[in-house]
């Protein structure tokens, strides 16, 4: 069996580099096809260097565009690459425009598709991500499902039970296997000169947050407003979109501490040593779940109901008085929740799978 691996950004590096992985250690045939919609250092070779994998065998270079463009592009590439190469099944991973170019290319070619990380759902259609997740769904032939809620909602959109998997989620393997690692590697805090549990973690980059003058002005006051009430350093991680909708709305970033994006390394040990981390992703809602940390989402909705559930994640909005109120709540609460998104073997069960069949 030929597995095509297709990533494009920093968060599918991240979770498929246990799948990726897996791949050598059981010799499989496979190939890793980057699409290039990450490019910039620190969003893209800095993961393959961090996590020591094998370097893409092709890469796009379809860089940054409109969504038009940019699934366009990558389409018009994977369609080549599978022509040369026909591999029995492509993985994608999430919710990019990567992922559904690359289901839609392979599926149409009557490539089987496996999508991990399958049935996420914020019920929320303005959200780009939420179209491309729910259209690979649809076309896909393995749905690898994170968890129950994930696995329920796609029955109940009547994807056949028989397609359905539920294996966990990459995420927990890439912690697992990366956090001893970023002990002996890297000590971020003394690069930072800043200490365990004394300092909060931001990051900041959905469309819907930063691209809006409105919601990215209230962001950057909520952050003022709780280093006044607490003052404690903010360490802020700024993604490219971000620095530049900053830059181009002319908006001031004094009293944060602003650094670029920081390697997979580095990032898990800050989100490891923080006293609270304050974010719009969803791979840092699911890490900090997973690693004990509580979380406040600077957004409405999320796709990910299970840290809500169990305790680690609270939906504050942009609003400065409510992620006041979310950041005293969450720092007054016990902290131990149980880990929803699986044992760190998700990688392993999904390969299996795959060989089973
Ligand atoms: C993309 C995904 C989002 C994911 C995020 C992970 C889509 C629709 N969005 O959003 O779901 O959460 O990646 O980080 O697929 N840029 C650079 N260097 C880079 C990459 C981007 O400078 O390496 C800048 C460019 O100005 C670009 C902008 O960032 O226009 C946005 O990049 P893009 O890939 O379009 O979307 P993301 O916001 O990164
Ligand atoms: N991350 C990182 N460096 C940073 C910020 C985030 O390595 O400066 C990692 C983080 O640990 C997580 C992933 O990037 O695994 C999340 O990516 P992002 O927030 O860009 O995308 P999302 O998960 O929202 O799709």
């Amino acid at each position: 069996m030929k597995i095509g691996i297709i990533l494009g950004t920093r968060p599918e590096i991240i979770k498929m580099s246990p799948l990726i992985r897996e791949c050598e250690k059981r010799n499989l045939k496979y190939f890793i096809l980057h699409t290039g919609q990450h490019y910039s250092y620190e969003m893209d070779l800095a993961f393959f260097d961090d996590l020591e994998l094998p370097k893409p065998k092709y890469n796009l270079d379809v860089g940054s565009g409109s969504h038009a463009e940019q699934t366009g592009k990558i389409m018009v590439g994977i369609e080549e690459i599978i022509n040369k190469e026909n591999p029995d099944i492509v993985l994608v991973q999430g919710d990019t425009n990567t992922v559904l170019a690359g289901a839609l290319t392979a599926s149409k070619m009557h490539i089987k598709v496996g999508h991990v990380e399958a049935g996420l759902r914020s019920y929320d259609r303005r959200m780009p991500e939420e179209i491309n997740r729910v259209i690979t769904d649809h076309i896909s032939n393995y749905l690898f499902a994170p968890t129950k809620i994930a696995n329920d909602n796609l029955l109940e959109e009547g994807i056949g039970r028989h397609k359905v998997f539920m294996t966990g989620n990459t995420i927990v393997d890439a912690v697992y296997q990366n956090l001893k690692i970023a002990e002996n590697k890297v000590d971020i805090l003394k690069d930072l000169d800043i200490q365990s549990k004394e300092y909060f973690l931001i990051t900041a980059h959905r469309a819907e947050n930063v691209d809006s003058r409105e919601r990215l002005e209230k962001i950057l006051k909520g952050i003022v407003a709780l280093q006044k009430e607490y003052s404690l350093p903010i360490i802020f991680p700024i993604h490219p979109r971000t620095e530049n909708r900053i830059r181009e709305f002319g908006f001031s970033l004094d009293g944060i501490r602003t650094t670029k994006p920081l390697g997979f390394l580095d990032f898990l040990q800050l989100e490891a040593n923080a006293k609270l981390v304050f974010t719009d992703s969803g791979g840092v809602q699911e890490e900090t779940c997973i690693m004990g940390i509580p979380c406040i989402t600077l957004r409405d909705n999320t796709e990910r109901p299970e840290t809500l559930e169990v305790g680690s994640n609270m939906l504050a909005g942009v609003e400065s008085d409510s992620i006041i109120q979310s950041a005293k709540k969450m720092m007054s609460e016990e902290k131990n929740w149980l880990n929803p998104f699986g044992d760190g073997k998700t990688a392993e069960k999904i390969i299996d799978i795959l060989r089973i069949r």
